[in-house]
């Protein structure tokens, strides 16, 4: 099956050529075996975004987005492997080998088609119904809270009826069997009769975003408890795996932040205000499967929990799920006791765009205040323990410096006290005269740099046969790569086969190189520059060695082996 699979994919890449998809979201111009044009990535006036025609695979020099075709259509449409292939299969006229559809069977696809068409009738039941007189109450319920009807039709609200069974029905008579309704989480049996799940609330369609229904939350008008009932987990829903609102954040490309509220209504009224990227978490806590799915649409995570305690200690458990997931988070703070949806209502959507948001360390320094009296020298102290230890976890020493600044003027504590309570050195001073300044990202060695310039001439096969051997890397990653491809292996396989995101930027930044030589002749002559820097490096290393050496042994024949054997390599090293 995997077989199968592997050449079915391997067919795919063969008909779809890479530049024609793109080409369909973004203008490209053609300079050698490059297209150029501005990267759908990030924002910028001149293009740095280039496709690869040979290798097949793109890459953005500024802000390092890439990867092969796949990667290509699961980042535009926001899509997951599988269905960047069926897609892709489709503009290609083949079949995707059936049990490889994420290797679920034909009677559980056949299941979760027949829950998700159950769940979309449902969906326009409870709507219709809202128009109604039946649907008068929920109507209400809603303009009361701020709504209108374009915000009604927009977000799909409903109205679920009052009596036992009339969801159920109106369903059965569209045709839907009962055991759909039941395993859809839209009815229930019991001993045998069948009622409805949802009776007399304000419906919420969740909505994923490939356009399915995939449950509701329903809220009660009344005091009825519980005040949100959500639909369980079906086939086709997973509250750990879904957001509320990813509808439409799925067609907000490029925005600067997603902002995560706790409330339905948060989210509905933050976005009928016009706040983009919002969305809300399914009634359980934050997962790190949604911090993931999150980070994937923006660079950035505001959390916009309520003001209240709960929201707040909620709030701190979602900074170290995002943060465990790598995902950069920021706190939105309320008003006391204020959620996202009383704030933008009775402030505006003005004053929430004003709302600066807190770094994650911030806000736990705030936080770690709760409870304690700064005025006094007790609190002050317990204060500076508390901080302290939550400021192990900071990894970069220019940020541990800002907070801890923070913390010697909350407290009193000098700075050195504060650094050796966290157990690390504090940050040296630069020369006064010299602004600081932070160091740029590191440029790898030019060792390894000649390394993946190699891998890059391999890749666009601009390297006669033998001219340079596996045995020439040291560098792990660029002597699989070169491996790779002396095997056949094309670039677009290699860095599909990257484990990650880490490791598919790693072969990229090897296999795409901005400057290749555009003939044989430049490149046989770029290859020896590479292989003499390469080799360079190692007769250094050896040189440092012998030298470590010498310095170990006392007089006599082993120093004087050394002696001859540095001066060997002294020698070669000049000729370079
Ligand atoms: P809230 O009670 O804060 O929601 O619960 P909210 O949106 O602010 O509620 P109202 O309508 O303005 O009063 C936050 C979220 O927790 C889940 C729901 O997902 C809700 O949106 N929840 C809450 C439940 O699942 N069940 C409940 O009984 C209460
Ligand atoms: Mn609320």
């Amino acid at each position: 099956m995997a077989q199968q699979f592997s050449e079915f994919l391997a067919e795919l890449n063969a008909r779809v050529r890479l530049e024609d998809v793109v080409g369909e979201y973004v203008q490209l111009k053609q300079k050698g075996h490059r297209y150029w044009g501005l990267c759908p990535f990030h924002s910028e006036k001149s293009p740095s975004f280039s496709v690869d025609a040979s290798a097949q695979l793109y890459y953005c020099f500024g802000c390092h987005k890439g990867g092969n075709l796949i990667h290509f259509v699961m980042e535009m449409e926001r899509m997951e492997f599988i269905d960047a292939v069926k897609l892709l299969a489709e503009r290609a006229g083949l079949e995707v080998p059936d049990r490889a559809r994420s290797g679920e069977s034909q009677a559980s696809a056949q299941l979760r088609e027949a829950v998700f068409a159950a769940n979309r009738a449902a969906a326009m039941f409870f709507h219709q119904r809202i128009w109604s007189s039946e649907g008068a109450q929920a109507r209400d319920y809603l303009y009361r809270r701020g709504l209108n009807d374009a915000d009604i039709k927009h977000f799909g609200l409903g109205a679920s009826p009052s009596g036992w069974e009339e969801t159920y029905q109106a369903l059965l008579k569209e045709g839907f069997e009962r055991e759909i309704l039941l395993k859809a989480g839209l009815a229930i049996d019991k001993n045998g009769k069948t009622f409805d799940m949802f009776r007399d609330r304000v419906m919420f369609p969740i909505i994923s975003a490939q356009g399915r229904v995939l449950g509701f939350g329903g809220r009660a008008m009344g005091d009825a408890q519980p005040k949100y009932l959500n639909t369980q987990e079906t086939v086709v829903f997973n509250k750990r795996l879904n957001l509320y609102c990813m509808n439409w954040l799925k067609k907000e490309r490029g925005i600067a932040r997603v902002v995560l509220v706790e409330g339905y209504m948060d989210a509905v009224s933050l976005r009928r205000h016009g706040v983009e990227g919002v969305v809300a978490t399914l009634g359980t806590a934050l997962t790190a499967e949604q911090a993931g799915l999150m980070a994937r649409y923006a660079p950035e995570i505001w959390l916009s929990y309520d003001g209240d305690s709960a929201g707040q200690k909620a709030t701190l458990r979602a900074l170290d799920i995002l943060e465990a997931q790598n995902a950069r988070a920021r706190v939105i703070l309320y008003p006391d006791g204020m959620d996202p949806d009383d704030f933008i209502r009775s402030r505006g959507a003005q004053a929430f765009r004003s709302l600066a948001p807190m770094d994650a360390f911030e806000f736990r320094l705030l936080r770690a205040q709760d409870g304690l009296d700064l005025t006094t020298q007790e609190g002050r102290t317990q204060y500076a323990l508390l901080a302290c230890e939550i400021l192990k976890r900071v990894k970069n020493p220019v940020e541990l410096e800002n907070y801890v600044s923070i913390v010697e003027k909350r407290t009193g504590f000098e700075r050195d006290v504060l650094y050796r309570q966290i157990g690390t050195a504090p940050v040296q001073k630069p020369p006064s005269a010299r602004p600081r300044r932070i160091a740029p990202a590191k440029a790898p060695p030019d060792y390894v740099l000649a390394q993946r310039r190699l891998v890059a001439l391999k890749a666009a096969n601009l390297l006669p046969d033998g001219a340079v051997r596996a045995a020439d890397f040291d560098d792990a990653v660029c002597r699989a790569l070169f491996e790779g491809l002396c095997a056949g292996r094309s670039p677009g396989e290699l860095v599909g086969e990257a484990e990650d995101g880490e490791a598919r930027a790693q072969a990229l930044g090897a296999l795409e190189d901005e400057a290749l030589p555009q003939d044989a002749e430049e490149a046989l002559k770029t290859a020896q520059q590479c292989l003499g820097s390469i080799r360079r490096h190692r007769l250094e290393e050896q040189i440092a060695a012998a030298q470590r050496e010498i310095a170990a042994v006392g007089e006599g024949e082993r120093r004087k082996e050394l002696m001859e054997q540095l001066n060997g390599l002294l020698a070669e090293l000049d000729r370079f």
